[in-house]
């Protein structure tokens, strides 16, 4: 029978055994899949490990420099890039949901390319693919792996594709892979994190973008995150996050009329995203969190909870 311990003590020699002194590449998203691969490989073949974590942003405050620490603390050989305003200006003007997949896709490629080519003689592309995602193929809820499957055909194929791949965790579950990272001591707030897309804040804000918007859902997101942790309802949701409108609405502020964005709240509980159930939060808890979003964050004067499940309405708002 299968145990997480014996699982790593078999893939770290067969990892050591297959790659030898090869250089290998990998792309950290902040995720669980892709964590748990890097520190598997990490034990294996150490500093020949070079982990690249991209800053599309689109993630959530703070997340990229509070990450990357925790990736640095864990020993990993990892250089975050900030290509923020890459992805920005890339994406400026565009509204179409599924063009702006497209674009995030076709800059991480791009991106991560020229990573990959300061590594002198990198022979291997490791991936936190996992079971699900093999048979799916391409992954609904996975980071840089599930954006470099789908969007490999776009002008060629771009070196790094070219490598040999390792895939440690291919044959694993989620919960599995989560087993496995706890056996490993890797950090349970790590572990038991939310899934987040990977083209991000992107399409959690209908319509363009703009830096402004992306700040106002960060603040946003940041309140209602923050608030599930410590009303200890994090680990009861499977996934979580706030909606940036493109409507605005009449408000009153003392004596003035305000007009201004809209947000909606989204949480749901899933076993694998295909389906889902809008969460019973606390009215209370709505309360406190529409109040403080409303107050503390500027530009913003109504929050909604969406109590819509999936089918017929999707996770995400685009
Ligand atoms: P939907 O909105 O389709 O989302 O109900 C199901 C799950 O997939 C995630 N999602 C994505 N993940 N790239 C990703 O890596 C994407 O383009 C993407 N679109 C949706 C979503 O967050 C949810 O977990």
């Amino acid at each position: 029978d299968w145990t997480p311990s014996a699982f790593v003590e078999e893939t770290v020699e067969d990892l050591k055994n297959k790659l030898g002194d090869d250089k290998v590449v990998l792309g950290l998203s902040g995720g669980v899949d892709s964590s748990v691969a890097a520190m598997l490989l990490h034990r294996a073949i150490g500093k020949n490990l070079y982990c690249i974590f991209v800053n599309n942003g689109l993630l959530r405050k703070n997340e990229f420099e509070d990450v990357l620490h925790q990736y640095a603390d864990m020993g990993l050989n990892v250089k975050g890039v900030d290509a923020s305003a890459r992805f920005l200006d890339a994406l400026a003007g565009k509204s179409d949901p599924e063009e702006k997949r497209k674009i995030i896709g076709r800059v991480f490629i791009e991106v991560f390319d020229d990573e990959a080519h300061l590594i002198k003689n990198v022979k291997w592309l490791a991936q936190g693919t996992i079971y699900p995602d093999v048979i799916e193929s391409v992954s609904a809820t996975g980071g840089p792996s599930a954006t470099i499957k789908s969007h490999h055909n776009v002008g060629g194929l771009p070196d790094f594709m070219k490598l040999k791949v390792v895939e440690p965790l291919k044959a694993l579950f989620k919960d599995e892979v989560r087993r496995v990272g706890t056996s490993m001591n890797m950090d349970s707030h790590l572990l038991g994190r939310h899934p987040f897309p990977g083209p991000g804040l992107a399409i959690r804000i209908l319509g363009d973008l703009t830096p402004e918007k992306v700040r106002i859902l960060q603040e946003v997101d940041a309140i209602f995150i923050n608030n599930l942790r410590s009303w200890n309802l994090y680990d009861k949701v499977w996934q979580a996050g706030a909606m940036l409108l493109p409507v605005n609405s009449v408000g009153v502020m003392g004596d003035e009329r305000t007009y201004e964005k809209c947000v909606a709240l989204r949480a749901v509980e899933s076993t694998d995203g295909m389906t889902a159930d809008w969460v019973n939060l606390p009215y209370e808890f709505l309360q406190k969190t529409s109040n403080e979003i409303i107050n503390k964050v500027k530009g913003v004067n109504r929050v909604v909870y969406d109590i819509s499940s999936k089918p017929p309405a999707t996770i995400e708002w685009e």
